[in-house]
């Protein structure tokens, strides 16, 4: 795999919210940006919450995972809260990201994306030099399998840093792939299809900068999508809300859990669950005081496998949804499209459903 593709240069937020200007560049100017549903009052949802014990321990386990298949059908999204990663391992990472974006530009340069490569600081997506930017600013890296790294990114990680995403490269990916068993479980579908597809799986992770922003409102820190993963395991490092959910057509806000990892389904999950989970829209936007970090893991299939849905789920009753397409393939036409929605998946459905 040379590189999972390429995205325009664009200017760092940060430096730019740095200089204390009072109205936003037309850039960043989101005037079809709907607002969020009332955070506070009665009635708001929240996403489900779902405790990783609990779907070991033999008297809650059964009730657990119907509550943990609910989910993923229903909301495609889910706090984590019990799991196995150690707490020092995620505080490790949470300093070492704020590390890197709290260090000088000169030093964040060395890590920037060299032309024709997502990998490293910068921004991924930029296809063309009039299309609206985002409110932010990434460090985007290949962490496993090891032999994927790209050693020019990684030469450049301080020795600390590098440490830091190699453990938790490791316990976030143990993690997913055990609730990815128990997802394979809850669907019906076959063990080997899910080895097949997930051993030696891909994963990438995108380490998220929101800038304080002097109109808000107005910007936009992440557009709306579904992520192209398998599934996805955010880690909030800041105090400060953003993350908001689609349901129903209203975003919801989520406001993170202690010690907690967001989940959600990617669309390689939706496809291979064949639409019996969905991988379902978020954005983030940010906020006028405080700046906003996030880190986001996604765990993908390894790239010899052809993604589609499971065999084992078709049924004369239930035809494949989904067209097949190779996993090198399924990442390279992801990064040569603007992110907007559901638009990737919905090229790779068969029959288009009405939503
Ligand atoms: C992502 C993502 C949300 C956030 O990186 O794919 O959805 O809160 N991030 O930063
Ligand atoms: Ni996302």
């Amino acid at each position: 795999m040379e590189s999972l593709g390429s995205s325009l240069p664009v200017p760092n937020v940060q430096e730019l919210a740095k200089e204390n200007i009072s109205a936003v560049p037309d850039r960043y100017i989101r005037p079809e940006r709907p607002a969020a549903i009332v955070t506070g009052s009665d009635g708001i949802p929240s996403i489900p919450v779902i405790d990783f014990q609990s779907l070991f321990d033999g008297e809650s386990a059964p009730a657990e995972r119907e509550k943990l298949h609910r989910a993923c059908k229903e909301w495609g999204f889910f706090q984590l809260i019990n799991h196995e990663v150690k707490t020092e391992i995620v505080h490790k990472m949470k300093e070492e990201i704020q590390g890197f974006f709290a260090s000088p530009f000169e030093e964040r340069k060395s890590l920037s994306q060299v032309p024709g490569d997502v990998e490293g600081y910068g921004q991924v997506f930029v296809l063309s030099n009039d299309q609206k930017l985002e409110w932010a600013d990434m460090l985007y890296l290949v962490t496993l399998p090891v032999y994927l790294r790209k050693p020019h990114v990684w030469q450049m990680l301080s020795p600390s840093f590098r440490s830091a995403l190699e453990y938790y490269a490791i316990e976030t990916q143990k993690l997913a792939k055990k609730l990815l068993e128990l997802m394979a479980n809850n669907l019906g579908m076959k063990k080997e299809e899910l080895h097949e597809s997930f051993d030696d799986g891909m994963q990438s992770m995108r380490m998220n900068y929101y800038p304080p922003c002097p109109q808000p409102e107005l910007v936009i820190g992440l557009s709306p999508h579904s992520d192209g993963s398998g599934l996805t395991l955010l880690l909030q490092i800041s105090d400060v809300q953003g993350l908001q959910v689609k349901n129903n057509g209203a975003w919801i806000p989520v406001s993170p859990l202690q010690n907690a990892f967001i989940v959600n389904i990617g669309d390689i999950m939706e496809i291979i669950s064949n639409g019996v989970y969905s991988s379902v829209e978020h954005r983030a936007v940010v906020s006028h005081d405080a700046e906003r970090l996030s880190v986001a893991t996604f765990l993908n299939p390894n790239m010899n496998v052809e993604i589609g849905p499971a065999p084992s789920l078709i049924t004369s009753e239930t035809p494949a949804l989904f067209k097949r397409i190779g996993s090198p393939q399924f990442f390279k036409n992801l990064f040569v499209r603007k992110l907007q929605g559901k638009a990737y998946i919905n090229e790779l459905r068969i029959e288009k459903r009405n939503e």
